[in-house]
């Protein structure tokens, strides 16, 4: 039996409600602050170098090279201490990108694996000075729990011991993701609208 015209006239209203409902919802404010540990060299090494001494030396920066670019597979954690428990894997890679300046591009996805988003991730591209105390790169999305993500982080070299390539880094991430309804949005007004036709 067709619905009648009140039932079509229902349903629609409904559609709209529940459309202005999950367009009107703000995005929700997600803060982290961890901790990523770079070892690149002996056991437990977690950074390696890709490419080293192809280009020209740098101007300031002795015994590297610009273009000189690391993988990494750090563990993450939210204590400064090495030892801490891990909450993710921050993995990608760094590369020495300006000739002049000791400035690394960043191209990193943090997966995090404890806590109320195991299991999602964010990605982080941007441009850093190693010694800027303010350094800032942009999250640029997300997946899982973090679909979607938008926002930014501030990077900053917390430890450094050259004679064991220890780096840590504090990451001050602040991001947001959309509300609930809205990331459901599509699934309920796709079947809210078949069942108006
Ligand atoms: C994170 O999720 C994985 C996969 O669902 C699970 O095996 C693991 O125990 C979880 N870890 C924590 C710390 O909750």
């Amino acid at each position: 039996m067709a619905p009648s015209s009140s039932t079509k006239r229902l349903v629609a209203i409904a559609v709209v409600t529940f459309l202005l409902a999950a367009t009107s919802g703000h995005r929700q404010p997600v803060h982290l602050r961890l901790y990523m540990h770079d070892v690149m060299r002996g056991p437990g090494t977690t950074a390696i170098h890709l490419i080293h001494g192809v280009g020209p030396p740098h101007d300031v920066e002795r015994g590297a090279y610009f273009g000189d670019t690391a993988a990494i597979d750090d563990v993450v954690t939210e204590e400064p201490d090495a030892g801490s428990r891990a909450v993710g894997r921050a993995q990608g890679t760094y590369m020495l990108a300006s000739q002049h300046e000791e400035v690394l591009t960043v191209a990193i996805t943090v997966e995090l694996t404890a806590g109320p988003y195991n299991g999602s991730t964010f990605s982080v591209a941007g441009r850093v000075g190693v010694y800027d105390d303010k350094a800032e790169a942009a999250v640029v999305g997300g997946t899982g729990r973090l679909r979607r993500a938008a926002g930014y982080l501030t990077w900053r070299m917390v430890e450094l011991v050259v004679s064991e390539k220890y780096v840590m880094v504090e990451l001050d991430v602040h991001m947001s993701v959309p509300p609930v309804s809205a990331a459901g949005g599509n699934w309920w007004s796709s079947l809210l609208l078949r069942s108006i036709n």
